[in-house]
């Protein structure tokens, strides 16, 4: 278990308005000319008025995401099990917030100039959040990705407007490795930036600014954990970050780690063992193999790792299905299993707060797929009683 000393932070984001716009059309209810005696608001009514109005364009749609109450988890546990809706953000995902803050700190540093060029190697969320983002600003955008991802990966960022290299999957030490490919690609053209989601703290600033103080504000303070899982590390070091900070420490902070990934024995060595890659995971997103730069300045704050096996995030991911009418990927069913662990270990009357990273649209194929379930033996994992959930074939 780690523990350190809470360092403060220099600039805190303004607070955040708690709801995002609701959709025009909730306001257009159907018309009646009788005359009707006045009603008191309705609670619905209510939070639509509350709503902070039109946004400018797709960046100003990213982040102010619902704060979810996950209603059966919170009864299990006796606590108030709350999941961040990032997939309600207008990319998809949670990366839309890191794509916002790396292209505007290249952009603040004088790196990126109109009609620039954005470089990133990502095979995920991130290449899409950076497509949204780079058409929105006029940016042109190329993303090197292993050629083992599937075409409909390739296919989709190209359609979102992004030139796409495939390119041999290799280890990060050979520098035939997307990444440096993506590296240098973009020294070799004027007016370009590697936008580097991994080691670009930018990233995890986008959630000392705005996730985490999101969370705060929707919980009026009274948030006593916080678990995720990490790819990059940006969601859980800068929301740790904020969280530690603002709450002088008391938010105990704890990493959601899936197998084969190094971090759960890293943090529960207490940092000497950073070699344990054992298993591996059908999550996408998340698992890695080193301390990233945008984990390494929050990694002490954490309170420790859990650890989630395959079949806990798969019969999740059917049960916020059936339960919640949440439609979630992978990495956020992870992030829920852990969220009900944690709240499990504090005992009733806890508020836990965790991330729902994305949706299942883009892995429907897989997790609601009789024969890849079969192939990953975790058929068995889904309750019998949510079968019929399962498809595909
Ligand atoms: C589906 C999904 N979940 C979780 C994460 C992890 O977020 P982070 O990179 O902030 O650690 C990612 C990152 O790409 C992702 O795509």
């Amino acid at each position: 278990m780690f523990r350190t000393s809470v360092r403060r932070i220099a600039t805190v984001a303004p607070a955040q308005s708690f709801l995002r716009p609701a959709a025009l059309s909730a306001s257009s209810a159907a018309y009646s000319t009788a005359p009707t005696a006045p009603q008191p608001p309705s609670a619905h009514t209510i939070a639509i008025s509350r709503a902070g109005g039109v946004v400018d364009g797709f960046v100003g749609a990213i982040g102010n995401t619902p704060l979810i109450r996950l209603r059966r988890i919170s009864e299990e546990t006796g606590c108030e099990v709350l999941g961040k809706a990032e997939f309600a953000n207008p990319g998809g995902s949670v990366k839309d917030r890191a794509a916002l803050y790396v292209v505007k700190d290249a952009e603040e540093r004088g790196l990126l100039r109109p009609g620039g060029t954005v470089v990133e190697g990502t095979a995920g969320n991130t290449g899409i959040g950076l497509a949204h983002v780079c058409a929105a600003r006029g940016y042109k955008l190329v993303i090197y990705m292993p050629d083992t991802q599937s075409q409909g990966k390739i296919d989709l960022l190209r359609l979102l407007g992004a030139e796409v290299h495939p390119v041999p999957a290799v280890a990060f030490d050979n520098p035939m490795n997307y990444n440096h490919q993506a590296a240098r690609h973009a020294d070799s053209l004027d007016n370009a930036v590697w936008t580097n989601q991994f080691d670009n703290t930018a990233n995890r600033r986008a959630h000392i600014e705005t996730t985490g103080p999101e969370i705060w504000n929707q919980t009026n303070g009274k948030v006593d954990a916080f678990t995720c899982a990490t790819g990059t590390g940006g969601t859980l070091a800068g929301t740790t970050r904020y969280l530690k900070d603002i709450s002088g420490g008391k938010v105990k902070c704890f990493l959601a780690d899936p197998p084969g990934s190094v971090l759960h024995a890293y943090i529960s060595s207490g940092g000497k063992n950073l070699n344990d890659r054992s298993g591996s995971s059908i999550t996408e997103g998340i698992g890695q193999g080193r301390v990233t730069d945008n984990l390494q300045p929050d990694i002490d704050l954490l309170d420790g790792s859990l650890n989630i096996a395959d079949e806990k995030s798969i019969e999740m991911v059917y049960r916020c299905l059936a339960e919640e009418g949440l439609y979630l990927g992978a990495s956020s069913a992870l992030n829920v299993v852990a969220a009900k662990e944690v709240a499990q270990k504090l005992g009733k009357g806890h508020t836990v707060v965790t991330i729902l990273c994305d949706g299942a649209y883009r892995y429907a194929d897989r997790l609601f797929s009789r024969k890849w379930l079969t192939q990953k033996g975790l058929i068995g994992a889904v309750p019998k009683e949510l079968e019929h959930h399962i498809v595909l074939p």
